[in-house]
């Protein structure tokens, strides 16, 4: 059993490394991800706990194990539906001078959403049109499996439809292997959203989904804030379905406009829109 004082190390360790807020309640989950750590290194959960502070590979496999990274293919399928019916052929409009999209999948856990987006500019850029999509996570695990574009029956049962499986997988033992075409369009980072984003250039679409519901009211709204300069000013930001820019200080509000597309909103840079590309 996890004792307070361990859970609170515990969650007080994930929120200085991640910013993500693991309250009171969440012990079960604490001690159903550490427990097989701790038996890995032959030790209880409180002594692993408290082996932690002077641990640093350790530690990076307790944020690995409390990251949380649910995801599937096309998840709620309808940003996806209005990413490539409206805001692809939109920005396609727009950079004909440049012909290159740029893309960040800014939490990505196992890589779905960034080969998702990946299969769809595939079928809707313009011949003699590049692309790339920037994945990023916290978690170092989810970054490999993003690397290895591999999958299991599972993994590709949810979301993924069948014609997707056929076009653009092979079989690799009992997984599914990702193209090797998409493979390369897709550059991996490990980055902290609650961090600076350095070096990362400006994006045309940044896919921000289910995350900012694991940090506090702060850290959500310097995230935002940060994250206008890496958006091209014809750009568009998506958020997961339970996230909204509504509870936001007033001038971050304002300063993202809401936009219905379809049945998704999407929130772009608010003031001029102008024809510049991104030039990253
Ligand atoms: C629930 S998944 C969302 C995956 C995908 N965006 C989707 O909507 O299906 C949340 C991801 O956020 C990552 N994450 C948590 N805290 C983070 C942080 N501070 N910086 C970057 N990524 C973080 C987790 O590792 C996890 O992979």
């Amino acid at each position: 059993m996890t004792t307070p004082t361990a859970f609170s190390s515990v969650s007080a360790l994930v929120r200085r490394e991640t910013s993500m807020v693991y309250d009171e309640g969440k012990e079960y989950l604490v001690e159903a991800r550490l427990t097989p750590l701790a038996a890995a290194r032959g030790l209880g959960l409180e002594e692993y706990v408290a082996r932690l502070a002077s641990d640093p590979t350790e530690r990076r496999k307790v944020v690995d194990a409390l990251t949380i990274n649910e995801t599937s293919w096309f998840r709620d399928h309808t940003p996806y539906q209005a990413f490539a019916d409206v805001m692809v052929p939109a920005l396609v409009e727009r950079r004909q001078i440049t012909r290159r999209l740029r893309v960040w999948s800014a939490a990505c856990s196992s890589g779905q959403e960034a080969y998702s987006v990946a299969m769809l500019l595939d079928q809707h850029l313009p011949a003699g049109w590049s692309h790339e999509i920037v994945a990023t996570d916290i978690s170092t695990a989810m970054l490999e499996r993003v690397r290895a574009g591999r999958y299991s029956q599972v993994e590709v049962n949810r979301g993924l439809p069948a014609t997707s499986l056929v076009r653009y997988f092979t079989r690799a033992g009992r997984e599914w292997e990702i193209a090797e075409r998409l493979r390369q369009r897709v550059t991996v980072r490990h980055l902290n959203l609650a961090a600076p984003f350095a070096g990362l250039g400006t994006f045309d679409v940044i896919w921000l989904r289910n995350v900012l519901i694991y940090f506090d009211a702060t850290t959500k709204s310097d995230i935002l804030r940060r994250m206008l300069p890496m958006l091209a000013d014809d750009g568009y930001l998506l958020l997961g379905s339970a996230e909204t820019t509504l509870d936001l200080p007033a001038d971050l509000a304002a300063a993202w406009r809401r936009e219905q597309i379809g049945r998704v909103p999407a929130y772009r840079r608010a003031g001029a829109l102008s024809l510049t590309s991104t030039g990253a």
